[in-house]
C-alpha cells in the first residue's frame, strides 16, 4: 500500500453548514468561516438578485474537490460520462449502474457545490413511476442533492411526481442529446416558428416543479426571452449570455479533449498538451534509466 498522504473528502460536519445562517454557520473564535452549501433555492435567489452562476460536469473525485474548491456552484453528473469516460460514442450506452458510482464519487468530494445526477437515457421515459424510481436510487446510493432529466412537457408528469416525492428536478430543453436520433442528429432547436416550442416546454417544466432548466442549442434572443419569461434559473449550453447560469462538459471546456469541439465551446486551459507532455517526459526518463533517482529510492 502507499503510503504517500491522500486528501480526504470534507467530514459530514464540515459540509453541512447551512447557507446563510444556522446553528453550524456561526464562527468559532479559533476556525475559519463554515462552508455554505448551495441548495436549489440559492440559485433562485442569485437569479432573483441579477447574479451568474456556473456549472460543470464532473464524474470524480479530484475534479470534484478542484471545481467546488473554484467556486463552481453547481457540478452536473452528467450521462456525458458516457462518451467522456466510459469511451462510448453517444451519451445513449451509460446505465444507471454505471452513472451511480461517479455521482457518489462527485457527492462524497464537494463541501458547497449542489451536485446534480443525471437520468440516463431509458431510466424515466417510460412512466413516471420508472422515473421516480431512479431518481431515489440517484439521491440514495448517488448522493446525488437533485436530479436531470431530458424533456419539455411531454416530461412534466414524471417532475410533477419527483417534485411531489421530495426530489428537486433540473429539466433539459432545446437540443436534447439523448434523442439525437428522434431530433435527426446534433442541430440548434427553436430557430423559426419551432421558438414557440422551446417556450412552451420551458413553462411547462417550470410549472410541473422543476427548479432549474438546462437550455443547449437554442438561439441566444429565445434563450433569452426563456430567462426573461421564467421564475426558475435557466442554464444555458450553447444559448447565448442572457441565461442565468452557464455549463460546459469539463473535459471541452479545459481542453482534455481533442477534435472539433461545438461552436459554443471555449477551452479555458489545455490539459491535453500539459498530460503529453508529462506523459512523454515520463516515458522518456524510465526508458533511459533517469526516473528513479536517488530521491525517490528507499
Ligand atoms: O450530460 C451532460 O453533460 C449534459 C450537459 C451537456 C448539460 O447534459
Amino acid at each position: 500500500m502507499s503510503d504517500f498522504p491522500r486528501t480526504t473528502p470534507a467530514s459530514p460536519a464540515e459540509e453541512t453548514a447551512p447557507y446563510g445562517g444556522g446553528p453550524t454557520a456561526t464562527p468559532t473564535s479559533a476556525g475559519p468561516a463554515p462552508i455554505k452549501r448551495i441548495r436549489t433555492q440559492h440559485l433562485r435567489e442569485m437569479k432573483q438578485r441579477g447574479e451568474r452562476f456556473s456549472m460543470l460536469t464532473s464524474y470524480d473525485q479530484l475534479t470534484a474537490q478542484i471545481f467546488d474548491e473554484a467556486g463552481i456552484e453547481v457540478l452536473l453528473v452528467g450521462d456525458s460520462a458516457s462518451n467522456n469516460v466510459l469511451g462510448n460514442a453517444t451519451s445513449l450506452p451509460i446505465t444507471v449502474d454505471e452513472l451511480i458510482p461517479l455521482t457518489r464519487a462527485v457527492s462524497s468530494s464537494v463541501r458547497r457545490a449542489l451536485v446534480v445526477g443525471d437520468l440516463p437515457f431509458g431510466s424515466y421515459q417510460a412512466s413516471p413511476e420508472q422515473g421516480y424510481l431512479t431518481a431515489a436510487r440517484f439521491m440514495k446510493e448517488g448522493g446525488a442533492h437533485c436530479v436531470k432529466l431530458e424533456g419539455g412537457v411531454e416530461m412534466a408528469p414524471q417532475i410533477e411526481l419527483m417534485t411531489r416525492g421530495g426530489i428537486p428536478v433540473m429539466a433539459h430543453i432545446g437540443f436534447t442529446p439523448q434523442s439525437e436520433h428522434a431530433l435527426g442528429g446534433y442541430r440548434v432547436q427553436g430557430r423559426g416558428d419551432t421558438a414557440e416550442r422551446i417556450l412552451r416546454d420551458a413553462h411547462a417544466v417550470q410549472e410541473a416543479g422543476a427548479f432549474a432548466v438546462v437550455m443547449e442549442m437554442v438561439p441566444g434572443d429565445v434563450a433569452a426571452k426563456v430567462t426573461a419569461e421564467l421564475d426558475i434559473p435557466t442554464i444555458g449550453i450553447g444559448a447565448g449570455n442572457q441565461c442565468d447560469g452557464q455549463v460546459l462538459v469539463w473535459q471541452d471546456a479545459f481542453g482534455l479533449r481533442s477534435g472539433r469541439l461545438p461552436r459554443f465551446v471555449k477551452q479555458y486551459a489545455d490539459l491535453r498538451s500539459v498530460l503529453l507532455d508529462g506523459a512523454r517526459a515520463y516515458d522518456a526518463e524510465v526508458k533511459s534509466g533517469a526516473f528513479p533517482a536517488e530521491e525517490h529510492t528507499f
